[in-house]
């Protein structure tokens, strides 16, 4: 398995271009499985997950071409069952169960496992599902949905971490193709979800209220092909942004859209970080001083359960103690451990972290456990003295485009080492 080999200690300084959101890419390519006629997206990002949601998309009979960061997809004939291991290999396949329930009243798909970050169940896309008129079937570690008709529903997808991101963007999926008016209380306001609704706009259906708790969908008989710019990666460019002030360097991001980034920005700011906007880009650079902050991660527009693990490698660097709670999955704390192996001092107490800052990190052969998790080990690894390892580094190809040839554009000395 290949590794990242991080020599720290050089002030990240430069331009870097964000790519497009793996986690808008990803459901937006799902919902061309409405529709018989081709569909361009542009801006996808090439990632490992990208490349299997194509994988997926194939398996079910659509042809998808990728060129560069534009990827064509056709779905003429598809067919309505999930190959097994493929879709159980990544969570985020999860979002064909609603297209392909909305296009063929039908869908059998296996049930994606909890993962490293909490259980991850999906009770709330089932729910949304059921209220638009599916029969739900859970048999031999398959979800089987079917229905002889949709119909449009009131209904509220709020669960006890807060709104569902790939659940409301399923239930709109189903809905899209139901038969009258479908209202989803509590629904995601991630910017991802209004870029899926965005999409499917494009594509013919009419979807209102994105971005915020009330969606309201009214069905179509039928979507056409369209074409579609996903939206940059918000959370590439809280982590670069991160980083650029963990090395206290100075760092341009272009592409990145200041309005999906208030709430990092704001704790960036409380924490001595400089951000400002310069034309269409965005300035980051570390003021005089890192300072110790509180950090809750929340649904949209709250601070991002996706960039918890990066501002926490940050924080082990301000003097003074700091408190990150994680309200959104329950065990994302797995880059603790590893980042204690660089010198960070971190206590765990239920579903808070305690960061005692301030102590210089120094260089250790250390194992990324998840996609944000890598990230922030190897920001650890670019603040701390001497030479990093960061192991299992498939994880961070997951969900950062080129991550080690960017950082080298910025300056930062990072090898990838392959593996066996
Ligand atoms: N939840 C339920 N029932 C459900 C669905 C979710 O209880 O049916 C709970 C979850 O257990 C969690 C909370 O609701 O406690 C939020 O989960 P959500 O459904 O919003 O997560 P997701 O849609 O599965 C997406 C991203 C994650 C990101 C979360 C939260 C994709 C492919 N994944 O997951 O991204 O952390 O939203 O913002 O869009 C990542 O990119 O590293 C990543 C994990």
């Amino acid at each position: 398995m290949d590794s990242l080999l991080v020599k720290g200690g050089v002030p990240l300084h430069g331009d870097v271009t964000i790519s497009g959101a793996k986690n808008a890419a990803l459901p937006i390519m799902a919902a061309t499985l409405l529709t018989a006629e081709p569909c361009v997206i542009r801006r996808v990002p090439n990632l490992s997950d990208i490349r299997f949601m194509g994988q997926i998309l194939t398996s079910l009979g659509a042809d998808v071409r990728f060129d560069g960061n534009t990827v064509t997809i056709q779905a003429a004939k598809i067919k309505g069952v999930g190959d097994y291991e493929l879709i159980r290999k990544m969570r985020g396949s999860i979002c064909i169960l609603g297209p392909l329930l909305g296009r063929l009243r039908k869908a059998i798909v296996s049930l994606p496992g909890g993962c490293v970050i909490g259980a991850r169940p999906i009770d709330l896309h089932l729910k949304g599902m059921a209220a638009l008129g599916a029969k739900i079937k859970i048999a031999e570690g398959y979800v089987h949905v079917n229905a002889r008709k949709l119909k449009g529903a009131d209904m509220f997808l709020g669960g006890r971490a807060g709104p569902t991101v790939l659940g409301t963007g399923n239930v709109i999926m189903a809905a899209v193709l139901a038969e009258g008016v479908t209202i989803i209380e509590s629904a995601a306001c991630e910017p991802e979800v209004t870029d899926l609704a965005n999409f499917l706009n494009a594509m013919g259906a009419k979807i209102s209220g994105m971005g915020g708790p009330t969606i309201t969908i009214t069905g179509v008989e039928s979507l056409h092909g369209a074409e579609h710019e996903v939206i940059p990666d918000r959370i590439e460019a809280a982590t670069f942004a991160i980083a650029a002030a963990a090395t206290n360097g100075e760092v341009t991001l272009h592409g990145a859209r200041m309005d999906h980034l208030h709430a990092v920005a704001d704790k960036l700011r409380e924490a001595g970080v400089v951000i400002e906007r310069r034309g269409s880009a965005i300035k980051v650079k570390r003021g005089s001083c890192l300072k110790p902050v509180d950090v809750t991660t929340m649904p949209y527009s709250g601070f991002p359960t996706d960039v918890q693990a990066q501002i926490m490698a940050l924080l082990t660097l301000a003097p003074g103690i700091s408190i990150i709670t994680e309200r959104i999955f329950e065990s994302r704390f797995m880059h603790v451990s590893e980042l204690a192996r660089l010198g960070a001092d971190i206590a765990i107490e239920g579903p808070s972290a305690i960061i005692k800052g301030g102590k210089p990190l120094s260089g250790a052969p250390i194992m990324a456990s998840d996609l944000r998790a890598s990230a922030a080990l190897v920001i650890a690894g670019l603040a701390a003295r001497g030479a990093t390892q960061v192991n299992r580094v498939y994880h961070i190809d997951r969900g950062y485009e080129n991550i080690d040839g960017k950082l080298r554009k910025l300056g930062a000395r990072v090898e990838r080492v392959e593996g066996i």
